[in-house]
């Protein structure tokens, strides 16, 4: 098979979370233009694309993953005019733009979903979504025990406007973010449409939203009572997660993609343990890249990180297909707080970008981790907005702490995030001025920095990105690996200083590291270096 350089074997993507990027109006949402407006930072930054999380018309339920209209721009974030500006900017700059695709489900306040309401059970209307009568004499228990990844039940049972009970749908997600049904072949066009729309527009790829979950297992089958219906916890067993029937959807999706010019990508988000049952997503006439969750949540470890990127490469490599690296995202607690948080915390995940870096494959880096911004823990209550803390009986309180927005520069709230006096939809922390782009813009080993200079250098040498890599021998607790002859990365995951074998010069380093002398080098405990022999 041909392995020309499609631009994402290697790219380094950076997600943006719309909302909470840059708020150009004053309104408290981050907004298209305000990310037009930044786009210079981001080229500064070295990154090759962006990923835009959905700015389509939504109520917000489920911050935008509840989608009304999937050919249009919510009026907070702007307009249609709004986005293909943004496009036009960033491709000037040599950014690449990737949105994202929510296929799963749409939102209640979806026309279809509206429709569906108000048509008769049997109907066609309804047929594009999954409603089913209820079991017991009157229907009033749903039609199984699946329940909802926000929390409750996975079933919303809907009522004629006199209040007579009548069919359930099912939600996966919150009570407000309707499944379709994917074995109608409405919907699969009606996608069809979808993607063709924003490819004629120019977007460089899409982002699949819950890609392991549309096909449900016909049956409807009822769950193991104590099943894990956490999506992070993704599992192969579940009736509505990996069922084989997904692939056909996304060779059909690969064969339109492929009709457009230019090497337009797709991305699955797919929470499924097992790496080999993710290649599979990454089959050559499927999809082009999945996160690698795997390595995500895998614990601050030597042993555990050096399994995953075996287990990762080799079952990437079997398909074809280059393996990605991700250690944050708008779903999971930043990880400079998942790394045990203060210092500490942040030294390991400057560690963990520049090991992340030196990795074969592309990176997916969230807005704020080149900040060092650790995950906000206390938010006040009346402030949250993830579904998941109402629908889990206010006992868990969500992802809103890794989407605060981005603070800019200097200064009391918004630190730039929006105009002076403007009220972001979530406070900032008192101090977040600190840690903004402008205090460490310039600033000699601040993460900002540390960051671009790693990002440059994996742009400039050839031995980084998309190729083979090679492990070394190094002492416990301690990743060294090699990916060109006299490129190296090492690792000190322990917190006792560790000597290496290694020469030359030290390209980047995420802490204070001498030497290399007498062909060794001490290493720092939590900290990372790249050499060049
Ligand atoms: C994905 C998104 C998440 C959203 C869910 C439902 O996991 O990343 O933010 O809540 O899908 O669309
Ligand atoms: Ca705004």
């Amino acid at each position: 098979m041909e392995l020309q350089a499609h631009w994402w074997r290697d790219a380094a993507i950076y997600q943006i979370y719309v909302r909470s990027f840059a708020d150009s109006n004053g309104d408290g949402e981050g907004d298209l233009a305000g990310i037009r407006e930044r786009l210079p930072h981001l080229s500064e930054l070295g990154v090759d694309a962006i990923w835009l999380t959905p700015f389509y018309v939504s109520p917000l339920a489920d911050g935008g993953y509840d989608v009304a209209d999937y050919r249009d721009v919510d009026p907070r974030f702007g307009t249609l005019e709004d986005f293909d500006a943004l496009l036009a900017a960033a491709h000037d700059l040599d950014l690449r733009v990737i949105i994202d695709i929510v296929p799963n489900h749409s939102s209640s306040a979806h026309r279809w979903f509206r429709e569906a309401v108000a048509a008769e059970p049997g109907s066609p209307e309804r047929a594009r979504y999954l409603f089913r009568d209820g079991l017991g004499p009157d229907g009033e228990q749903p039609p199984n025990n699946w329940k909802s990844i926000f929390g409750g039940p996975a079933w919303t049972r809907l009522k004629r406007p006199d209040g007579t009970p009548e069919q359930w749908y099912l939600h996966l997600f919150d009570a407000e973010q309707p499944d379709f049904d994917w074995t109608n072949p409405e919907v699969h066009d009606e996608f069809d449409d979808v993607l063709r729309f924003w490819l004629e527009r120019g977007v460089d790829g899409f982002r699949i939203d819950v890609a392991h979950g549309m096909v449900k297992d016909p049956a409807l089958p009822d769950i193991a009572e104590n099943a894990k219906a956490d999506l992070l916890d993704g599992s192969t067993t579940l009736p509505y997660f990996d069922q084989d029937g997904v692939h056909e959807i996304y060779r059909r999706w690969a064969a339109i993609v492929a009709e457009y010019p230019g090497d337009r990508a797709m991305v699955a988000e797919a929470w499924v343990e097992d790496a080999d049952r993710i290649a599979r997503y990454l089959r050559p006439d499927e999809l082009h890249q999945a996160f690698n969750f795997e390595y995500l949540t895998a614990p601050w470890e030597a042993g555990r990180l050096r399994e995953v990127v075996d287990r990762s490469l080799a079952a990437n490599g079997a398909v074809g297909a280059p393996s990605t690296w991700v250690l944050s995202n708008h779903d999971v607690t930043r990880h400079v707080t998942r790394f045990g948080g203060g210092e500490q915390g942040l030294r390991r995940a400057r560690a963990a970008t520049l090991l992340m870096l030196a990795l074969p494959g592309s990176v997916y880096l969230y807005q704020g981790e080149e900040l060092g911004l650790p995950e906000v823990t206390d938010l006040p209550e009346d402030a949250l907005q993830d579904p998941t803390w109402e629908r889990s009986g206010r006992t868990e309180r969500g992802r809103d702490g890794c989407r605060v927005p981005l603070p800019w520069t200097e200064g009391p709230s918004p630190c730039g995030f929006g105009p002076e006096g403007s009220e972001p939809w979530l406070p900032l922390p008192e101090g977040w001025g600190g840690l903004s782009r402008a205090s460490q813009r310039g600033v000699e080993g601040s993460t900002l920095e540390l960051y671009r200079h790693a990002l440059r250098l994996r742009r400039e040498l050839e031995a980084l990105g998309d190729g083979p890599m090679t492990w070394l021998d190094a002492p416990e607790n301690v990743l060294y690996f090699e990916r060109e002859p006299g490129v190296r990365c090492a690792v000190n995951l322990g917190e006792e200083p560790a000597e290496i074998a290694a020469d030359g010069e030290v390209l980047a380093a995420s802490g204070t590291v001498e030497g290399p002398s007498g062909g060794s080098l001490t290493l720092p405990g939590d900290t990372a270096v790249w050499i060049r022999a």
